[in-house]
């Protein structure tokens, strides 16, 4: 097994292990009465026939019994596992990552970017928030037992904490093409102190949110959302604290402003029209990356003040 580096390494290990042990039982248990079966109750004269049996309640009762028994303990801790790792914490700190044809693209919470490695500090939750330029590629750190598709058009999610110093693989694990084999990367676990020197080295970078506050200005975002956004009262609604918020929309429903539905209200403005407001907002499919979106999307969060994001960019 490779090296057990993240928090969830080892239940997932124990569940993998739980059901290997169960599958060799089962096995060996089945290949041995086959062939148990074969020598006592073969033909010994011709025109044989052997004596019929009527069934047994008590075999019958013990061999539904026991493997239900047996599948729904896989079912609960299975679920167990999964929540606890699909389930992403809100104290994290943020990374994003671009997939491309072939390569892995990272950007920090201070700014920094970094092609194909990541580093990481030891001890600290960490939620990549994901998406692609191209086609599906897949997220994959053998060593922390965790993998997640990187999907375009939206966005995926997924979260770690790293428990030893070290260089550990990164892998993309969806086939995406030529040179899928060689879309590898590194991810390097630091101490924390290490970290902070590691983030310093580098200072003249812009957080991803102050990127995006100046991609806000540059497009011309500030017509219509007052104030950067901050303010109500313009032709586009405030953004202000709307992250993770619920909105009211066109029609009745509403909708979470998580990632994804700020992405596609950017991308594809009239698709869910928020309550009050017509649409006309233009799209702005084409005119930004999706690098540029996350940073969009950073800035947006850093204006609620509940987001994890805004201390770290006001702290910068
Ligand atoms: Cu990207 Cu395979």
């Amino acid at each position: 097994m490779p090296e057990q580096a993240s928090t969830i390494a080892q239940q997932v290990d124990a569940l993998f292990y739980y059901w290997l042990g169960i599958t060799l039982f089962f096995t060996v248990l089945i290949v041995a009465a086959i062939i148990l079966f074969v020598v006592k109750y073969r033909r010994r004269a011709p025109g044989e026939i052997p004596r019929p049996i009527f069934g047994s309640m008590k075999l019958e009762t013990i061999w539904i019994v026991i493997p239900f028994l047996i599948a729904m303990s896989l079912f609960v801790w299975g679920a167990k596992v999964y929540f606890a790792q699909y389930r992403i914490p809100k104290d994290a700190l943020d990374i994003y990552v671009v997939g491309k044809q072939w390569m892995w693209k990272m950007q920090h919470p201070t700014g920094q970017r970094e092609i194909n490695e990541l580093h990481v500090p030891m001890g600290r939750k960490i939620r990549l928030t994901m998406t692609t330029e191209d086609v599906i590629h897949s997220f994959y750190i053998p060593d922390f037992r965790v993998k997640m598709d990187v999907v375009p058009g939206r966005y995926t999610q997924m979260w770690f904490e790293a428990t030893k110093p070290g260089r550990y693989h990164l892998f993309c694990a969806e086939y995406c093409g030529m040179n899928h084999s060689r879309m590898t990367g590194t991810v390097i676990v630091m101490r924390p102190d290490e970290y902070q020197a590691w983030l310093s080295g580098n200072t003249s970078q812009l957080s991803p949110a102050q990127q995006g506050e100046q991609l806000f200005q540059t497009l011309g975002c500030t017509t219509c959302h007052l104030n950067g956004g901050r303010d109500a009262g313009g032709r586009g609604p405030q953004l202000a604290g709307i992250f993770g918020k619920p909105v009211q929309l066109e029609g009745g429903q509403t909708v979470v402003a998580d990632e994804n539905y700020l992405r596609e209200s950017i991308l594809n403005p009239s698709a869910k029209i928020v309550a009050g407001y017509s649409a006309i907002m233009p799209t702005y499919q084409g005119q930004v990356s999706e690098e540029q979106l996350l940073q969009l999307i950073a800035y947006i969060k850093s204006l609620s003040p509940q987001s994890g994001n805004a201390a770290m960019t006001s702290a910068n």
